[in-house]
């Protein structure tokens, strides 16, 4: 294993992207503002602190110690709900004027070895973020070889997945992985690493974790729920990590940009009405940003506002979600 980059060592949570939510939610006094990703509250401080309410939402029972200083020192204005942000409908409690979603896992989650979620920290191979379902070692050690392979390609991009799922699968016979570190060693070894790369192990992490908690789902219904809930006028600003997710969101605001191209010979097909109009283009953090904080070095936001066209339900067509274990 390589030394850990400063950015890996513990500390508390940065918000990522703030001047750049707060710009795009526009949270005005008195305007009800759903959080659906809570964390350590850095985006729910903020919008409290320009006069709205906010109703917060996170899966992460550890949360709990800053939702209870938030719910202190702002107990008319902020409430939580523990749950996931695909139920935000039924979360929220009434209407909403915007919703916020930073998707993807906090410093605290990252740092509590405990917890699994990086390969920086030796801890059991579990990456939930709630305590229910299987862990990342149940996938490691009892999906089948093409299906493993599957996961770490569909969901982390990695291109040597069969290299890697194949010895997996010889080695656990001997012995399951249990430890992070056991996994990224392992991996290290079977595909090797170049220098100045990340890290051969962050593709297929990433991967697992996707899997683990279903997140490219929890994204799908979460965006479609926020379309539902928001009026006219009513703001969605969503903050993404790796490209999978960003290439959903983009789709998800703007279907023209996921259909397949028309055949000149077909009768041309009505364009869909527009249910979101773009707050600002897709902005990525500044380089002073990356420099404080470099966990923000992958992050992209982007944020539209709802017209009045009626919503969809749920359709993953035209997202490019893959589909992998677990995938609905
Ligand atoms: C990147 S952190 C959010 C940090 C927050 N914006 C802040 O400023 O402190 C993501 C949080 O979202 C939570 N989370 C991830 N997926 C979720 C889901 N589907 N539903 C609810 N919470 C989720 C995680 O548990 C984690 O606490």
């Amino acid at each position: 294993m390589g030394k850990p980059e400063a950015s890996d060592q513990p500390g508390p949570h940065v918000p990522v992207l703030l001047a750049e939510v707060l710009d795009a939610l526009a949270p005005l006094p008195g305007a009800r503002i759903l959080d659906g990703t809570f964390g350590a509250g850095g985006y729910s401080r903020a919008i409290l602190a320009a006069g709205a309410s906010v109703i917060a939402i996170d899966r992460d029972p550890s949360v709990l110690s800053h939702v209870e200083r938030l719910s202190a020192e702002f107990p008319d204005r902020f409430s939580f709900a523990p749950g996931t942000f695909s139920e935000l409908e039924t979360l929220a409690g009434g209407r909403v004027d915007g919703v916020v979603l930073d998707i993807g896992v906090s410093s605290m989650q990252l740092d509590q070895a405990e917890r699994g979620f990086s390969f920086m920290n030796d801890g059991p191979l579990d990456m939930r973020m709630t305590p229910e379902g299987p862990s990342a070692a149940d996938l490691v050690n009892t999906l089948g070889e093409d299906e493993l392979a599957d996961v770490l390609y569909l969901f982390g991009e990695e291109r040597k997945s069969r290299r890697i799922a194949h010895g997996i699968v010889a080695a656990r016979a001997t012995r399951p992985f249990e430890s992070t570190t056991e996994l990224a060693r392992f991996i290290e070894r079977s595909i090797g690493r170049r220098p100045g790369d990340a890290h051969p192990a962050t593709r297929s992490f990433q991967a697992l974790r996707i899997a683990v908690n279903g997140e490219l789902d929890q994204l799908v219904e979460g965006l479609f729920a926020a379309e539902r809930l928001l009026e006219a006028g009513g703001r969605l600003v969503v903050v993404t990590f790796h490209s999978l997710e960003d290439r959903i969101v983009k789709r998800f605001f703007d279907p023209e940009k996921g259909a397949p191209t028309q055949s000149r010979h077909l009768p041309q097909a009505k364009a869909d009405p527009l249910r979101w109009q773009p707050v600002r283009q897709a902005q990525k953090p500044s380089v002073d940003e990356i420099a404080r904080n470099p966990r923000s070095r992958s992050s992209t936001i982007r944020s539209a506002v709802r017209s009045a066209v009626p919503a969809r339900t749920t359709s993953y067509d035209g997202l490019g979600v893959p589909k992998a274990w677990g995938a609905k």
